[in-house]
């Protein structure tokens, strides 16, 4: 992507929107950048504080009354000599008519200059005016190359020893995902715990990490015990889980398989569907990131929302091969579908800008998702070819809820033979995983109520005293399943079994 921003000044390009937090990385790319360019170019930088300043140089060498964005701009248009000219944070000015339209007519007169603009800031925010004059480029976050000197400049100023090349991967491959100051926090924060930094303290970096990705806020690292085995039922989906159990390996690619994109799980409330994308984390042995969607949202500046999303992938990215788990999706897209633009047509440019990402993405991100009314996720969704696979969870079969009493009974006591599993099966039509839990979890307190063991008939009563959703709500679990049966693939039982069940 740097070799992306070399292409971009070596052809001429006016104005150039890096995206960043990441200024004195950026900068320093920038200027060797242009030193290796011919001509060599000089690199100028504009900040609202100190006007324009020649790159290297100390900040009180500024050139005179360039404090203005538009006198800047004005300032650049006289330069003769090649140049890359840096406006750090110009976003908070950039819809003034005057900087736009100095913006523009800068760029109009760059033909053949060898003169580039770069507009350097955390966000993206571009005014209708300049939008297709400008060449929108995220700065990537260090990748291990570049980790691997903030490594070795780390165990030089701690005189540290040598590591051993596993030892050291690891170190990087813990730091991936964050930006050039944070790797260098988190090395020394490893370090100063621990009186060294040698393999042993990979975990320590990758908790470090787990925080700083949490601070932002749209990121989740999840930790999730529970194994697939904790999910009842669903075999066909478990079956097509653990098939692609090394799906993300070199082996996989050498054999010539596709990189998995993503599933989307459709399904009934209460039946597993984020317990088994969580799981799956274990399976596969990759770290999971639950991506959240109202957070992504955020009304203070136009602009912001779509931000803040391309830092979230951004991220999931530089950690991949990753899950990137994104729980009720229809929620999160929900003002896209139908209602139009209530929130100024945010919703559906991050909606758009997803789709895109997920079309475009080469690196091992694995998109989950999960969703439960599909009349309100956008049909682009759906669409073949978007996710390998689209499954269909349905309230459990008979045996399936017995297979959920027998985990939910077993997590919670050792011996469960007194209880009839298919009994409690029987009486339990019409039930979700979810308030089969219940159903035992409401038993048991009933029993410590009265200080005593709890048994099968205080099941039953709890279960009597239930009224399933799939009974409250019996149109749209059956709306639902027809939608489905059509155009997912059940994640209970192959599909010949499936036709065979009665609900
Ligand atoms: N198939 C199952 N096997 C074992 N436990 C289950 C199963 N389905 C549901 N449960 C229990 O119910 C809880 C809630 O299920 P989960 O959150 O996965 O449902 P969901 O399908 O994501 O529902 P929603 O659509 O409401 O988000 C789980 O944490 C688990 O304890
Ligand atoms: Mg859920």
């Amino acid at each position: 992507m740097k070799e992306e921003l070399n292409i971009l000044i070596q052809a001429q390009y006016p104005l150039i929107y890096l995206v960043t937090s990441e200024e004195e990385r950026a900068e320093q790319a920038i200027s060797t950048i242009a030193q290796t360019s011919k001509p060599q170019r000089r690199v100028y930088v504009w900040t609202v504080t100190h006007g324009i300043v020649e790159y290297g140089q100390p900040r009180n060498v500024t050139q005179h009354n360039t404090v203005s964005p538009e006198a800047a701009i004005e300032w650049i248009i006289r330069q003769r000599e090649p140049g890359i000219f840096i406006l750090k944070d110009l976003h908070p000015f950039i819809d003034a008519p005057a900087t736009t339209r100095s913006l523009r007519d800068a760029i109009a007169g760059f033909k053949n200059t060898q003169k580039s603009i770069v507009l350097m800031s955390p966000m993206q925010q571009v005014p209708i005016e300049l939008e297709k004059e400008v060449v929108v480029l995220d700065f990537p976050l260090p990748d291990m190359g570049e980790l691997n000197k903030v490594l070795n400049h780390h165990l030089d100023s701690y005189r540290g020893r040598r590591l051993p090349t596993d030892g050291r991967e690891k170190l990087l491959r813990a730091a991936l995902g964050l930006t050039k100051d944070e790797a260098e926090k988190v090395y020394r924060k490893a370090q100063v715990t621990s009186g060294r930094l040698t393999e042993n303290e990979v975990d320590i970096v990758l908790s470090e990490k787990k925080q700083l990705i949490r601070r932002n806020g749209i990121l989740e690292y999840i930790e999730e015990d529970a194994t697939i085995d904790a999910v009842g039922g669903l075999e066909e989906l478990k079956k097509w889980l653990k098939q692609r159990s090394n799906a993300f390996t070199e082996r996989a690619r050498e054999y010539g398989l596709p990189q998995p994109k993503g599933m989307l799980i459709l399904g009934v409330p209460g039946c597993g569907k984020s317990l088994i994308a969580k799981t799956t984390s274990r399976l596969w042995g990759l770290p999971i990131l639950r991506l959240d969607m109202g957070r992504v949202y955020d009304g203070s500046m136009v602009g912001r929302s779509e931000a803040n999303l391309r830092n979230a992938l951004k991220t999931a990215e530089s950690i991949s091969p990753a899950i990137l788990f994104i729980d009720e999706l229809d929620k999160s897209f929900a003002g896209s579908a139908g209602s139009g633009d209530s929130d100024g047509g945010t919703s559906s440019r991050i909606f758009g800008s997803f789709l895109t990402w997920m079309q475009e993405k080469k690196s091992p991100v694995f998109v989950m998702a999960t969703a439960n009314r599909v009349e309100r996720l956008p049909g682009e969704f759906l669409r073949k070819g978007r996710f390998d696979e689209i499954f269909f969870v349905d309230l459990p079969t008979p045996e399936e809820r017995q297979q959920i009493f027998n985990i939910h009974l077993s997590q919670r006591r050792k011996d469960i033979s007194r209880f009839d599993l298919e009994q409690l099966s029987k009486m339990s039509d019409g039930f979700s995983g979810a308030e089969i839990e219940q159903a035992i979890v409401a038993a048991m307190y009933e029993a410590f109520a009265q200080d005593r063991e709890f048994t099968q008939l205080d099941i039953i009563a709890a279960i009597k005293a239930t009224l399933p959703l799939s009974r409250t709500m019996q149109e749209q679990v059956t709306a639902l399943r027809d939608w489905a049966r059509q155009r997912a693939r059940p994640a209970a039982a192959s599909v010949a079994e499936y036709q065979r069940m009665e609900f």
